[in-house]
């Protein structure tokens, strides 16, 4: 949806919450469908129970493929920039994604893929990504993209969660100077899940891996094998609008990490719609978003929604800070990208680096900028603007979650006024409302509370896959009938938003869920941890650190040790991405006389605030804090 005014874009708004459902059908007109709905939405946030263009049929690969290809076939899809720079880039238009999009379909179909099948990915941010993500939506197969930072035990929950038949991996991948080893992670994975029948995978990395006979089979030898069957057409599998386009696993409160699902009509229409309102795309401008499609912002700003509108959409494969801090400047000087979408992290590490580097660069293609992912904090929000922006570009700070499938509060690039360290005002269609503890409704400006949503978007989950009941309490039960989001906020004298973090037992370290009990979890498997309490702490670079107290009585002579092992521990169990930055071993934790551990005490000390602990009096042991205070790290 274009905008010329900031007033156009108010009235829009009113409009869209006064009639949401004749708004949202407007919106859906522009989309591809098969047959059209009968019914724009039912809905109650009680069950919940959420259907959107209900009796439509569809498949959103015509959307972000078929449809384009009459008059935009030759038009970049996908530039792909490697991780190695002096590795060539490639290029796929419109037509050849399509090309390829459709063989590797009827790959999946000879390898037994049938519609509603569970179809688990793990692989590089390479094209076959996207690919292999297009070809499970083309024949109706749900996709479980999981990131390739994942252990092989995190894999395996989920493929196990979600009873996936077949996976889709490469031998290895690049990313920095790591490599990764994502089919023998996979191998390592599967010992614990009988129900993967195949395993496809491809070529990158041309590490030496073990195939094993009459399950795994090489991405390249099927796609010869489909090339001499003549056709390289695969028609498009006719969906429902409710019926499930794919799952994707984010951390929550509790140990184990929920299987988001989105369905075909409604995450179609809301990334579709978001990408092109947000960003005011204009065709032929080269986008390029530097999230990897493992994580909720891949799939919708790389895939989906830039695809549904005809975009060219930019995707790397490597990291910002290897072979130097230049490297995302040098890819922007190199396609002349226009929009530039990345995360407050990477700008902050980014900017640790001085502007010499950035100087090196020609940035003059840049004309919008976007963040995800956590608070953009003012001063990377200046750096952004002045450094790479040269003062002329809006930057869209975009608030959303997995679960909301799309940007829900955002500005509007060259529409809404911005505001460093604001998301702004929600897009139209998107009902925000902050509430109280009790769940009543903080009305006014100028006021902070917990962000909820009043009403239904296209974009928003379902259900989370095999446990309805764990969507209920998690979303839908803190406060009635309302979208609980898990996030503070304020509202300004001019009713725009900030966020200002999880007021859950989730942290955000790097733009990554992870919740704190995952990772203790995690800990407490390692045999000489008899309980560990995980918080969040402010970090520099990464918005979020992980602190852990460890109580480990038998440890390692040497603290270091016990510490790496530790660490290798959780390596194993979650991944990387969930290590903690500081391990601090105590003899006991703060704890009601009830047994609950004061989060709150542990959270001041790892801030270093131990001036204001609050009351300690309710503790079953007042003492242990004073130790706890003197061993901080
Ligand atoms: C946080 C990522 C501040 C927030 C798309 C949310 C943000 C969680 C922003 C979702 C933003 C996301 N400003 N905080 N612009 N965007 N968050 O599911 O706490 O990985 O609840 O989705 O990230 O993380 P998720």
């Amino acid at each position: 949806m274009k905008f010329t005014s900031f007033e156009q874009y108010k009235q829009v708004y009113q409009h869209s919450i006064i009639h949401p459902e004749q708004f949202w059908d407007d919106v859906a007109k522009s989309f591809y469908w098969r047959k059209p709905w009968e019914n724009t939405l039912n809905w109650n946030f009680t069950e919940p129970d959420i259907k959107w263009f209900q009796g439509a049929k569809l498949n959103i690969t015509e959307n972000c493929l078929d449809r384009h290809l009459a008059e935009n076939g030759d038009r970049p899809a996908i530039i792909w920039e490697p991780n190695d720079p002096t590795e060539a880039h490639r290029v796929l238009t419109y037509k050849q994604l399509h090309d390829k999009v459709c063989q590797f379909s009827n790959v999946l179909k000879n390898n037994g893929a049938k519609k509603g099948d569970r179809i688990c990915i793990y692989m590089p941010m390479v094209p076959e990504l996207a690919i292999a993500v297009l070809a499970c939506a083309r024949i109706g197969a749900v996709h479980s993209v999981v990131f390739g930072g994942f252990s092989a035990q995190s894999i395996a929950d989920r493929i196990k969660d979600a009873e996936c038949n077949i996976v889709i991996t490469a031998d290895g991948g690049f990313r920095g100077t790591k490599d990764l080893p994502l089919k023998s992670v996979i191998d390592d994975a599967l010992v614990q899940c009988p129900s993967v029948k195949k395993v496809i995978v491809l070529t990158r990395s041309r590490t030496a891996v073990s195939m094993i006979k009459g399950r795994d089979v090489w991405w390249e030898d099927e796609i010869k094998k489909v090339e001499t069957q003549g056709s390289p057409e695969c028609p498009a599998e006719e969906m429902d609008a409710e019926d499930m386009l794919f799952i994707l696993y984010t951390s929550g409160s509790t140990g184990k990490p929920k299987g988001v699902v989105h369905t075909c009509g409604g995450y179609m229409v809301y990334t579709g719609y978001t990408f092109e309102t947000a960003f005011q795309y204009q065709q032929g401008e080269v986008y390029f978003c530097t999230a990897d499609i493992g994580w909720i912002t891949g799939h919708s700003y790389i895939v989906y929604g830039p695809l549904s509108q005809g975009a060219t959409a930019l995707m790397f494969e490597g990291v910002p800070t290897w072979p130097d801090a230049g490297r995302l400047w040098e890819i922007v000087e190199k396609f002349k990208v226009n929009i530039l979408y990345t995360a407050p992290t990477a700008i902050r590490s980014l900017m640790s680096f001085g502007t010499d580097i950035v100087k090196k660069y020609d940035l003059s293609s840049l004309t919008k900028l976007g963040s995800v992912g956590e608070p953009l904090n003012e001063e990377a929000w200046h750096w952004f603007d002045e450094q790479i922006g040269h003062g002329k570009c809006p930057i869209v700070d975009t608030w959303w979650q997995t679960e909301t499938g799309g940007f829900m509060i955002s500005p509007v690039a060259n529409v809404t006024p911005l505001k460093p360290g604001y998301a702004g005002l929600p897009l139209p269609g998107v009902q925000p409302i902050l509430v109280d503890e009790n769940g009543k409704e903080i009305e006014g400006n100028g006021v902070s509370g917990n962000l909820c949503i009043k009403f239904p978007w296209p974009g928003m989950l379902r259900t989370t896959y095999g446990d309805h009941e764990r969507c209920r309490q998690t979303y839908f039960s803190t406060y009635a009938n309302l979208y609980f989001t898990g996030d503070g906020c304020l509202r300004d004298d001019d009713g725009y938003y900030r966020i200002t973090g999880r007021v859950d037992d989730v942290l955000n370290v790097s733009g990554h869920r992870i919740g704190t009990a995952e990772v203790e979890n995690a800990i407490n498997m390692h045999s000489s941890v008899v309980e560990s309490a995980v918080v969040g702490y402010p970090h520099d670079i990464k918005g979020q650190g992980v602190y852990a107290f460890v109580i480990s009585p038998e440890r390692h002579e040497d603290d270091d040790l016990t510490r790496k092992d530790i660490l290798m521990t959780v390596t194993r169990i979650i991944g990387a991405i969930a290590k903690p930055d500081k391990i601090q071993f105590v003899s006991g934790l703060p704890k009601t006389r009830s047994g609950k551990i004061m989060r709150r005490i542990l959270r001041k000390i790892a801030e270093g605030d131990t001036a204001n602990l609050g009351d300690t009096s309710t503790l079953l042991d007042p003492g242990v804090v004073d130790e706890i205070k003197e061993g901080a790290l």
